[in-house]
């Protein structure tokens, strides 16, 4: 059922597990998230990227809103770093339940302008927002920062950000990256937990692929409550396609969106049983 993404967080902080948020392309994706939430009974939100939100436009985001809202877990759909305003608008009309108005490449004062203004546009629209602030590096789908423009989060900047933006959840950078790990992941928890003592809000990490168990842990404990989750489960999918495609190319396309499905549900699960959520719904 459709939930609203602040309500699936604020539940999640009171009893100390997080949702994962997983980004999403298209049907085999959103049934996988729907049957691994479905079958562990944990909520779950669906996210797109505005990439894909432009290429699959308005079919696209009604395929996950109506997923979301037919499931028998809350789920929420949530429009993932984006800048651009007239996209956001886009995804709030058509019903969305949150945004990341991404201010991140800009200065303090500019991220915190453009932020104000997507809470305001968000809120009357009875959305939410998620705001970063300090810079994730890393390679996305069409979104690439590089490690010399990453910036960790500032504690003392976040506290005084949210209070003047009015965001309902925050993005923080503490080592976390987009995509693949390089080296072996390192968190600074000191950090993470600076920003705690200082914000109510529900905080959010992003590049949680890769990102070893007990990292997971602590930081749910430290008040992460929505991990994102894209390249394990992407990669399995294209993986899946490569070896399957070799080897089974006389069989049924549906067999093979089938398989497919299966392949992205075994990490989703992985993920939703270690953010705690399993049991949740
Ligand atoms: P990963 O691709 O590293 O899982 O990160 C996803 C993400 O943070 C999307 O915003």
């Amino acid at each position: 059922m459709l939930t609203s993404t602040k309500e699936l967080l604020e539940k999640a902080q009171k009893y100390s597990y997080a949702v994962g948020a997983f980004n999403l392309y298209n049907l085999e994706g959103v049934k996988a998230v729907v049957n691994a939430a479905e079958a562990d009974k944990s909520p779950a939100i669906i996210q797109i990227l505005p990439q894909i939100l432009k290429y699959g436009g308005p079919p696209l985001i009604a395929l996950f809103l109506e997923a979301a809202d037919s499931a028998s877990v809350p789920m929420s759909v949530h429009l993932d770093h984006c800048e651009d305003e007239a996209i956001i608008e886009l995804a709030l009309k058509a019903g969305v339940q949150s945004v990341l108005a991404d201010g991140s490449k800009f200065s303090f004062q500019e991220n915190l302008a453009f932020t104000r203004e997507m809470t305001v546009l968000a809120h009357a629209k009875g959305a939410t927002v998620e705001a970063e602030i300090g810079r994730i590096s890393g390679t996305e789908d069409g979104m690439t920062v590089a490690a010399k423009e990453a910036k960790m989060t500032d504690p003392d900047q976040a506290q005084e950000f949210v209070a003047k933006s009015g965001v309902d959840f925050l993005a923080v950078t503490i080592g976390n990256v987009h995509g693949q790990y390089y080296s072996e992941p390192r968190l600074d928890f000191e950090r993470l937990i600076k920003v705690r003592q200082r914000l109510k809000i529900p905080l959010v990490l992003h590049g949680a692929s890769g990102l070893p168990a007990l990292m997971i842990q602590r930081s749910i404990e430290l008040g992460v409550c929505k991990f994102n989750v894209n390249t394990e489960v992407r990669q399995k999918y294209l993986q899946f396609w490569r070896e399957y495609g070799e080897t089974n190319s006389q069989r049924d396309l549906l067999d093979c969106q089938k398989a497919a499905t299966g392949a992205m549900q075994e990490i989703i699960a992985q993920k939703i049983r270690l953010f705690g959520s399993a049991g949740k719904a």
